[in-house]
């Protein structure tokens, strides 16, 4: 097998505040292959920005920060900003949930992405602006060579998205890292997104971190799943595992808040009850169990281990009931 393009191995993020650390990531491991699809899954707070801007090296440098993040075999963690400059952008790239963020107001789109260029490689102005309208192109732009010229302001929601989906190819990086970024989108513009950046993958080989809190979101396009909880990683396996045979409950919660084809008109989704744990003083035993209703007094009292769901394969979950709840969740959850 062919080494991983990063590998995150016991990764915690705190940070200090009034009220004590707020433990954001907990002890969170994987791996992302080359040229894959990973989508990192979880509800609001579960930690999968804090891990993605820690990936990327740009967590507050107030934040304790312990573990490994390996990129090609070289841990982050410990390289000087100046070098972890040279990986943003070339080698690791990230895509935001709001473009207007990241792309500066008041210059030229083309301008942006050709600067982009040129920061990482020896190559003229006109040659810069002229690989821009062609990075536009690849996303889907029309009229590209008019679009350089314009300002951000000039494009729409979707059409900003796919620009900085070009600046973020723009360097050929082996890994794009794109958190939330259709959220702010409507349905069908974030379904045209979602296509761009896996023609993009296609094109590029790159592969993608891709970060939401909408399982339905993930369903067609990622190769693996991880979903995370409370700061930990909850379930990890390939989408069809994760889809079609998980027995964690969290993820069943998750899953069970899809709108489904088949489903009766009018059907309501129905969401998780309850709210996520406090990040300042966590329940003592499994983070979900005060909303799971299969939880007992082992899953309140201890903390359960991620563990190989069967044997052999890379489905793993963090679950006390792990094999338990085969025929519970079959009649029921999903
Ligand atoms: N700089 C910070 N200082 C203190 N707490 C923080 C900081 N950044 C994040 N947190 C906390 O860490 C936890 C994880 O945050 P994170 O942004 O990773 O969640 P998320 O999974 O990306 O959620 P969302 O779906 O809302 O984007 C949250 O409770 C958040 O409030
Ligand atoms: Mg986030």
């Amino acid at each position: 097998m062919s080494e991983p393009v990063i590998s995150i191995d016991d990764l915690s993020v705190s940070f200090p505040t009034d009220d004590g650390w707020v433990h954001a990531v907990r002890n969170v491991s994987f791996d992302v292959e080359p040229g894959e699809v990973l989508a990192v899954v979880g509800e609001s707070g579960s930690g999968k920005s804090v891990t993605a801007l820690a990936t990327m090296g740009l967590h507050p440098s107030s934040a304790s920060i312990t573990g490994q993040i390996r990129f090609h075999g070289r841990d982050l963690l410990s390289v000087s900003e100046r070098e972890m400059r040279g990986v943003r952008g070339n080698g690791i790239a990230m895509v935001f949930q709001d473009p207007m963020t990241a792309l500066n107001p008041v210059f030229k789109v083309g301008a942006q992405i050709a600067e982009m260029l040129q920061i990482h490689s020896d190559i003229s102005k006109a040659a810069a602006w002229s690989k821009a309208a062609d990075l536009l192109e690849s996303v889907g732009v029309p009229e590209p060579g008019k679009r350089v010229n314009q300002y951000p302001h000039e494009f729409s929601g979707g059409m900003r998205q796919r620009a900085m989906i070009a600046m973020a190819i723009a360097n050929g990086p082996d890994l794009l890292i794109a958190d939330e970024p259709t959220t702010a989108l409507d349905v069908t513009i974030q379904a045209q997104v979602l296509e761009v950046m896996k023609a993009a993958q296609e094109a590029t080989g790159a592969a993608i971190m891709l970060i939401t809190h909408d399982l339905g979101v993930v369903a067609g396009i990622a190769d693996r799943v991880v979903v995370m909880y409370g700061g930990r990683v909850f379930e990890e396996g390939t989408a069809r595992e994760v889809f079609y045979s998980s027995e964690n409950p969290y993820t069943r919660g998750l899953m069970s808040s899809i709108p489904r084809l088949d489903s009766p008109k009018g059907e309501r989704l129905v969401p998780i009850p309850g709210t996520p744990p406090s990040v300042l003083s966590p329940p003592p035993g499994c983070a979900f169990s005060p909303r799971c209703v299969y939880a007992d007094d082992e899953c309140t009292e201890s903390h359960a281990e991620l563990r190989s769901v069967g044997s052999g394969s890379s489905h793993r979950s963090r679950c006390h009931k792990l094999g338990q709840l085969t025929e519970a969740l079959a009649g029921g959850a999903s």
